[in-house]
């Protein structure tokens, strides 16, 4: 397994599905927000694994517990009781608005077992024909098929055909226009409070309110997909919290387990109650490590305050970035919330990533034209100072 860089290249070029764009790197260790790779180049690590790394690369708790769960016991089944799978549910469950929580093991899974969850309910508690889901254009739901027919966009869509029928799609941000949409067949709404994928799409003041009105008024459930906005990533434990809106459903993954595959639902009880018995299942869905590694995640989370530091150093990165614009007119906009943030360029972001990452800084993009952040959550000014002083170089250099 210690193969040069160039051999893992040609392998990964003859042997991996090409599904993945990937950056002709292989970073083999972590500590903090540091990565190095296979020529032992270090790198600060903005991407975190797209909002998985909240704690950093191997968090002495987080290593610990992995350590001596690999001792003790992986996996057994969900035919049984799993001490750390009902820890981390109440842990969950008294720190949100949720009553019960169901796992699983990726955030498109979450989002299937909650489009699922909604058509029961509707079909038990109001009419067999209330099946529609509304979801918002520009949103990311995932790429199995029910969390894919939830994602309108040509580009993840396109040569998956025929799709689940029962979705409407809707503007992200325009209330009026779900008000338009709802009605006695809609089983439920399913909305990001801030769209990750699509552009880091901040919803605005009043719109998950408006959405929590409507479905209150027609019985639909809210359901909010925090997969990526989930566990203090904008500065909040969940970024609904900024709003003061609660849903009915929420789905999380990414940084619940630190790494660790894993997904939830977390649901109030007069939902959670349509996945009764028999409904609903999966193998790997809360094992034994995964939920041992999400509970070290979260009391760690929680001990640290974490939410509280993302909102914090995520303020200073915005300002320092806002800053920046000021001399680096490829900067359009700079947008999100705590370390979920977005750099809306003037240009395609690909050539930036690239030029970030030559000069020792990983970033990704969000859609053609933005840039966006998402580092571990214990990141420090003197990171975001270096990062940003980058960014600015990358930008002013493609500027001229
Ligand atoms: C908001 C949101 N939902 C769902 C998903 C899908 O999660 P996964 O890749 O774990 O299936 C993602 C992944 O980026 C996401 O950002």
């Amino acid at each position: 397994m210690s193969q040069d860089t160039k051999t893992l290249l040609d392998w990964a070029n003859r042997y991996l599905v090409q599904n993945y764009a990937r950056a002709p790197l292989c970073l083999v260790r972590g500590e903090g927000v540091r990565v190095w790779d296979t020529d032992g180049k270090e790198y600060l690590d903005f991407v975190g694994g797209i909002a998985v790394d909240a704690l950093g690369h191997c968090h002495p708790k987080i290593v610990g517990a992995i350590r001596e769960q690999a001792t003790t016991l992986l996996h057994v089944s969900n035919l049984y009781q799993i001490p750390s799978q009902i820890h981390l549910a109440k842990l969950l469950v008294d720190h949100s608005f949720a009553d019960r929580a169901f796992f699983c093991n990726s955030g498109a899974e979450a989002n299937e077992a909650a489009i699922k969850l909604a058509r029961k309910h509707a079909k038990e508690t109001h009419a067999s024909d209330r099946v529609d889901i509304i979801t918002m254009r520009g949103a990311f739901h995932g790429r199995t098929m029910g969390a894919l027919s939830a994602t309108p966009t040509e580009k993840y869509q396109h040569g998956f055909e025929p799709l689940l029928p029962g979705f409407k799609y809707v503007p992200f941000g325009d209330l009026r226009a779900a008000e338009r949409a709802i009605d006695n067949r809609t089983a439920a709404i399913l909305v990001e409070p801030i769209q990750g994928e699509g552009g880091v799409h901040v919803a605005p003041d009043g719109y998950l309110a408006g959405l929590r009105r409507l479905c209150d008024q027609s019985g639909a459930l809210l359901m909010f997909d925090e997969v990526q906005t989930g566990m203090g990533r904008t500065g909040r434990l969940w970024a609904h919290q900024h709003w003061d809106v609660e849903p009915d459903v929420m789905t999380l993954a990414k940084a619940l387990a630190s790494g660790i595959p894993i997904g939830a639902v977390l649901a109030k009880e007069h939902c959670a109650r349509a996945l009764a018995a028999g409904t609903h299942g999966t193998t790997f869905g809360g094992n034994p490590f995964a939920t041992t590694v999400g509970v070290a995640t979260m009391t760690t989370m929680l001990e640290d305050k974490l939410p509280e530091q993302a909102d914090r150093v995520g303020g200073y990165l915005i300002d320092r970035l806002r800053q920046t614009a000021r001399q680096a007119p490829a900067i359009k906009t700079v947008r999100g919330k705590g370390l979920l943030i977005g750099i809306d360029l003037d240009r395609p972001g690909g050539p930036v990533v690239s030029a970030c990452r030559d000069r020792g800084l990983l970033v990704l993009t969000a859609g053609d034209t933005v840039l966006r952040l998402t580092p571990p959550l214990v990141v420090e000014e003197a990171d975001v100072d270096r990062a940003v002083t980058i960014i600015g170089e990358v930008l002013s250099r493609s500027a001229t």
